[in-house]
C-alpha cells in the first residue's frame, strides 16, 4: 500500500485530497495518510482529520489516518509528501495584501512584494522538509502545492538535493474547464498546450476533439460575457483586441501585469468594503470549519468551492496516480525545464504540459513562446530567483533587489519602503533576516 504525508494537513482543502485518494482507490490503494500540522494549527487538525476520517470510514476503505504535530515520525517511509502549509496562517497573507496597497501597489498572495514575503517566509521551511525527506524517505515524490509555488519548486531544485520534486495548481485545470464551458462541451474533449510559469502560464493551442480551436478559444476569451477567473481572482474583462492580438491564452493572474491600474482600483475599494482576499478567506475558513466539526457530515461539503484553490486535489490526485501506475498521460506540472521552453534555463522551474511517468514528469518540448510574452516570463523567472536567493541567504540587497525588479513595483524607492515595511511586520517569521 502506499504511504502519503499531507504538510499543513490542518487545511480545509484536505477533505477534497481526501475525497480524491477514495475515489482512486482501486487504481492507487492508500493504506496511510498521515496528516502534519503544527502548533498553531492543532485545533484545524483534529477538526479536518476527523472527517477526514469519517469520510474513509463511510467510504468502507482501509485507509488509516494520522493525525500528528510531529513532521519526523510521519515522513518515515513516506511515498509520496504533498505540502500545503502556509507560514504565518492567514494573519501574514492579510499583511501581504494591505501593506502594499498603502503604496499604490497591488497586494496579493503570490505576485509582487505579497508574492515575494510569503517566497521569504516559505522557503526555509520547505528546504528543511526537504533535510527530513532525503534522511528519512529519500525515495518519496514532494508534491508541492504551497505558495508561491513556482518560486517555492526553483527554490527546492536550486537549493535542496530532492530531485523528486513537483509543483502543482488548479489553475490550468480552471482554464481548461472555464475553456469548455465557454464552447459548451464536456472539459474531458478540450486540450490545452499549457507552458510558461506557475500563475503566469498560457495556452499556446488549444484542441477540441484533437483539432485546434484556438481562434473560437480567443474570441471566447474576448467576450466580455465570459468571466474566465478563478473565485480570488476579479474577472475584469479584457480589451478584446489586445486578446485577438496576444493570441494565446492569458490565465486570470495575466490581469495584475496586463491591467495594473484597473486591478489596483478594485482592489483598493474591495479593501475598504467586504476587505482583502485574506480576509473574505477568514470568514469562508470560518464557516467551513463550522460545517466540518458536524459529526453527520462525511462529504466534502460544497461550500468549499468558493475558495479560489477548489479542485486542487484532481490535479494532486491524478499526478501521484499517473506516477504511481506510470501511466504517460500528460498533465500540467511545475518541473525541471530541461529544454522544453527556449528561452528559459534548463535548471529553472517552469510550468509546462508533461508526460507524466514513474520517474517523474517528461516536460513537452514548446520550443520558444511568443515574442510578446517572452519577455515578462523571462522577469518573472529572475524575480522568482533573485527572490529564492535572498531567502535562502537573508541578505537585505538581494530581497531589495528581488523587490524592485518585480513588474509590478514601479521604483527602487518605493520598493524599499514596502520592503521595510513588510520585513518589520513579518520578522517573526523571517529569522534569517
Ligand atoms: P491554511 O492557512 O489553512 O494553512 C494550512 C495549514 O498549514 C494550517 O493548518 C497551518 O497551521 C499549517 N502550517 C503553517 N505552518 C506550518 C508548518 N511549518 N508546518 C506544517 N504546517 C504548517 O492554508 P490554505 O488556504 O489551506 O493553503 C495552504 C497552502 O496551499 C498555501 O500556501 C496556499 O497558498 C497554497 N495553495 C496553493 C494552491 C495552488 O494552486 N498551488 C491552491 C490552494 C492553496
Ligand atoms: C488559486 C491559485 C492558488 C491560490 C488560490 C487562492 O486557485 O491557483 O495558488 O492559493 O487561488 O484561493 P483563496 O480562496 O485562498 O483566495
Ligand atoms: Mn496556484
Amino acid at each position: 500500500g502506499v504511504k502519503i504525508v499531507t504538510i499543513g494537513g490542518g487545511s480545509s482543502y484536505t477533505p477534497e485530497l481526501v475525497e480524491g485518494f477514495i475515489k482512486r482507490y482501486d487504481e492507487l490503494p492508500v493504506r496511510e495518510l498521515w496528516l502534519v500540522d503544527i502548533e498553531a494549527g492543532r485545533e484545524k487538525l483534529e477538526i479536518v482529520g476527523n472527517l477526514a476520517k469519517r469520510m474513509v470510514e463511510k467510504a468502507g476503505l482501509p485507509i488509516e489516518v494520522h493525525l500528528t504535530l510531529d513532521r519526523r515520525e510521519a515522513l518515515k517511509d513516506a511515498d509520496f509528501v504533498t505540502t500545503q502549509f502556509r507560514v504565518g496562517l492567514l494573519e501574514a497573507r492579510a499583511k501581504d495584501e494591505r501593506i502594499p496597497l498603502k503604496y499604490n501597489v497591488i497586494g496579493q498572495e503570490t505576485n509582487g512584494p505579497g508574492g515575494l514575503f510569503k517566497g521569504l517566509r516559505t522557503i526555509p521551511v520547505i528546504l528543511e522538509i526537504c533535510k527530513d525527506i532525503e534522511e528519512l524517505c529519500p525515495e518519496a515524490w514532494l508534491v508541492n502545492f504551497t505558495n508561491p509555488a513556482g518560486m517555492v519548486t526553483e527554490a527546492v531544485l536550486r537549493y535542496s538535493n530532492i530531485k523528486k520534486v513537483v509543483g502543482l495548481c488548479n489553475v490550468p485545470i480552471g482554464m481548461r474547464m472555464g475553456i469548455a464551458k465557454s464552447l459548451e462541451v464536456e472539459p474531458e474533449r478540450v486540450q490545452v498546450n499549457f507552458a510558461g510559469l506557475n500563475h503566469m502560464v498560457f495556452g499556446l493551442d488549444t484542441f477540441l476533439d484533437g483539432k485546434s480551436v484556438q481562434e473560437q478559444v480567443i474570441e471566447a476569451m474576448a467576450n466580455p460575457e465570459n468571466e474566465m477567473t478563478m473565485k480570488n481572482i476579479s474577472g475584469l474583462s479584457w480589451e478584446p483586441d489586445f486578446i485577438r492580438g496576444l493570441g494565446v491564452i492569458p490565465c486570470g493572474y495575466h490581469r495584475y501585469y496586463y491591467k495594473t491600474d484597473e486591478m489596483l482600483k478594485e482592489e483598493l475599494e474591495k479593501a475598504e468594503t467586504e476587505g482583502t482576499r485574506a480576509e473574505v478567506v477568514q470568514r469562508l475558513e470560518t464557516e467551513l470549519f463550522e460545517l466540518y466539526k458536524d459529526p453527520a457530515l462525511d462529504i466534502k461539503p460544497p461550500q468549499l468551492e468558493k475558495r479560489g484553490g477548489a479542485y486542487y486535489s484532481d490535479a494532486a490526485c491524478s499526478l501521484i496516480n499517473s506516477i504511481y501506475n506510470d501511466k504517460r498521460d500528460i498533465q500540467p506540472v511545475n518541473t525541471r525545464n530541461n529544454g522544453a521552453i527556449a528561452s528559459i534555463p534548463n535548471d529553472s522551474a517552469v510550468e509546462v504540459n508533461s508526460v507524466i511517468t514513474k520517474d517523474g514528469p517528461k516536460p513537452i518540448a514548446v520550443g520558444d513562446l511568443p515574442v510578446a510574452v517572452r519577455g515578462l516570463v523571462q522577469q518573472i523567472k529572475s524575480f522568482e530567483r533573485v527572490a529564492a536567493e535572498a531567502a535562502v541567504t537573508g541578505d537585505y540587497n538581494t530581497a531589495l533587489l528581488a523587490m524592485t525588479i518585480n513588474p509590478l513595483v514601479p521604483s527602487d524607492k518605493v520598493g524599499k519602503q514596502i520592503l521595510d515595511e513588510m520585513l518589520e511586520a513579518h520578522k517573526e517569521h523571517l529569522p534569517q533576516f
